[in-house]
């Protein structure tokens, strides 16, 4: 989703922020943009494409200037044009503005403004905010007022920073319901979307709360409330490690972070004991449990619902987040919302969080990036400690995920010997990664296919649908999931001659069930590729994973599908680590 990047310093503002600008890239964006000041000028370039690209083309460097603002744009409101990139000016160009986040009333403030003859050049929602605060700048006579006088009008998400013609010893931002932190250097200070964007120069930031106003110089900063009082904020020294971003050797970061889970997976359980503990009590006392979570976080919850029900005897209702509004009214004091994101910045998430904070509710959160807005909001969290992941689609954390929420439920119910299992996993999953060329020639297979299915019963369900949403994202290839059993109520009708079905089917309980779906399916014609520990001489292609205890075959078993979906990927020349029209953290509702 959009990234937004501020620099303030010693040194000449544009090679910066083209640089720090690709550490936003992850997000997934369209288009992209910087404006600079100096010398009572704004120098704005800006495009439609690639940072790198965009660079070169409009000489992004050149623009001169020790101060700027810079953009990674997911369009929302607008199409992908070079007008609807940001940065956007104001009539006159005195101020130059980029804005995260979705401003809900900008129809009704766009038409007030034309009204009073400014004119827009753009489609955005966004772009309201340099005319707002064109309105509002002389009136105010500094920043931090005509920021408050502006985002009094509004309503919606956001986190905007502006840039002032008048004053280039300035850059001013506000922020509600979108994330934004401020970096702190040594004469150079940074507003940014994430600390990744500028964790190579500064590791201490100061996180910006919702409805604050903040402003740096190159000597320091200062936030205040929406109405401009100042507030003391204490800067955090925030973990290095969210620098460690290389590809390595891999091709793709994406590739890369599928290798990492033989590592990962034991990250998940170097947990503190009297956080698992406080958890673990927080769970056990509540009379009503929610796991609630988004895309391929959601399938993760999916799979601690099996597991709190099967070891800790907790019956527990999971839901998305986006539709969690509906559980509203059963929520107390004496509920507990269990919120998994990877990214801890997910609007959804948050709104849904925020829901339930009204109600009384306590939240705990299982998070990776532990600077994340959720991470502050919440009451107890645990860190699946992945590190950071940088490919669109989620991969390894949601191996640490399910890794956790198997460690936690097994914790509850006090059975130890589960964390030597879980610890014995990194071996095996080592031993599935080396048959990559297996995976390979399957996914060749994939070249003309059109649909695609994922089944599995119990444990193997939410795998059947996280391998789908990984086939869909990765190689555009639609993909269904669907629990074994329920092919006979219908999809079973789209089943004909050569229609490519993937079986889950490890040797557990649902080992024989499942075999039988699987003997239907190829009644019909389907071509069936099992994933299993036990060869059957009904599958045409056969992906082997080793043999583990039956709760564990889930963290396995979705390897050789992440594999699946990055090869199908790279067949038809998608580009697995930026698939089109998806972002990382989707930061807008
Ligand atoms: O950061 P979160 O875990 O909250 O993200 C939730 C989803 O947006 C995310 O899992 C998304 O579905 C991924 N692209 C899936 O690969």
């Amino acid at each position: 989703m959009c990234g937004i990047l501020a620099y303030i310093g010693r040194e000449p503002a544009a090679p910066l922020l083209v640089r720090l600008l690709k550490k936003l890239e992850y997000r997934g964006y369209d288009s992209a943009g910087i404006a600079t000041v100096i010398d009572s000028a704004i120098h704005m370039a800006k495009d439609v494409g690639r940072v790198d690209e965009i660079a070169s083309h409009l000489d992004l460097t050149s623009l001169r200037g020790f101060g700027g603002i810079a953009h990674t744009r997911w369009a929302t409101h607008g199409g992908v044009t070079p007008e609807n990139a940001h940065p956007h000016l104001s009539c006159d160009g005195r101020i130059a503005i980029v804005h995260n986040g979705i401003i809900d009333n900008y129809k009704k403030l766009r038409e007030e403004l034309e009204n009073r003859n400014h004119s827009f050049r753009s489609g955005t929602d966004s772009e309201i905010l340099a005319h707002l605060l064109e309105d509002n700048y002389d009136r105010a006579g500094n920043e931090i007022t005509a920021v408050s006088k502006t985002v009094q009008k509004l309503s919606g998400s956001y986190a905007f920073v502006a840039l002032f013609r008048q004053n280039p010893d300035v850059i001013a931002a506000a922020r509600k319901d979108s994330p934004l932190m401020i970096g702190l250097g040594d004469g150079e200070n940074f507003f940014a979307s994430d600390v990744g964007a500028f964790i190579d120069r500064t590791d201490r930031a100061v996180f910006v709360d919702n409805r604050e106003i903040a402003l740096i110089n190159t000597q320091g900063f200062k936030v205040t409330d929406f109405n401009g009082v100042s507030l003391r904020k204490l800067p955090t020294d925030v973990a290095r490690e969210v620098s460690d971003v290389s590809r390595e050797d891999f091709a793709h970061f994406t590739e890369k972070e599928i290798h990492e889970q033989s590592q990962t997976i034991n990250r998940a359980l170097i947990q503190t004991p009297e956080k698992i503990l406080a958890v673990s009590k927080e769970l056990a006392q509540a009379e009503r449990i929610y796991l609630i979570a988004s895309g391929t976080s959601y399938h993760a919850a999916l799979l601690g619902k099996i597991y709190l029900a099967k070891f800790a005897r907790r019956v527990v209702e999971v839901s998305l987040s986006s539709e969690f509004r509906d559980l509203e009214e059963f929520l107390d004091d004496h509920s507990v919302i269990v919120a998994i994101s990877q990214s801890g910045e997910t609007a959804d998430i948050l709104e849904a969080v925020g829901i339930a904070r009204q109600r009384g509710a306590r939240v705990v959160a299982l998070i990776n990036a532990e600077e994340s807005s959720l991470s502050r909001t919440c009451d107890l969290s645990l860190s699946i400690n992945c590190g950071p992941e940088i490919g669109v689609a989620a991969t390894k954390s949601f191996t640490s995920q399910i890794t956790l929420l198997n460690f936690l439920a097994s914790q509850m119910a006090q059975k130890r010997r589960n964390q030597v299992e879980l610890e014995a996993l990194s071996k095996k999953v080592d031993n599935i990664l080396a048959q990559d060329k297996v995976v390979r020639r399957v996914a060749h297979k994939f070249n003309a296919v059109s649909d695609l299915y994922f089944i599995g019963r119990g444990v193997h369900y939410p795998i059947a649908l996280e391998g789908a949403l990984k086939m869909k994202e990765l190689s555009y290839i639609h993909a269904e999931g669907l629990s074994a059993g329920e092919l006979k109520h219908g999809t079973l009708a789209l089943v004909t001659e050569n229609t490519p079905v993937v079986a889950l089917n490890p040797e557990d309980a649902t080992y024989e069930e499942t075999l039988n779906s699987v003997s239907e399916l190829k009644a019909r014609g389907a071509r069936v590729i099992g994933v299993s520990n036990r060869v059957s001489t009904l599958y045409d292609d056969f992906i082997q994973i080793p043999s583990v205890p039956n709760d564990l075959f889930p963290i396995i078993e979705v390897i050789p599908l992440q594999l699946l979906a990055y090869y199908a990927a790279l067949e038809r020349q998608a580009d697995p680590d930026y698939p089109r029209n998806l972002a990382k953290s989707v930061t807008v509702k």
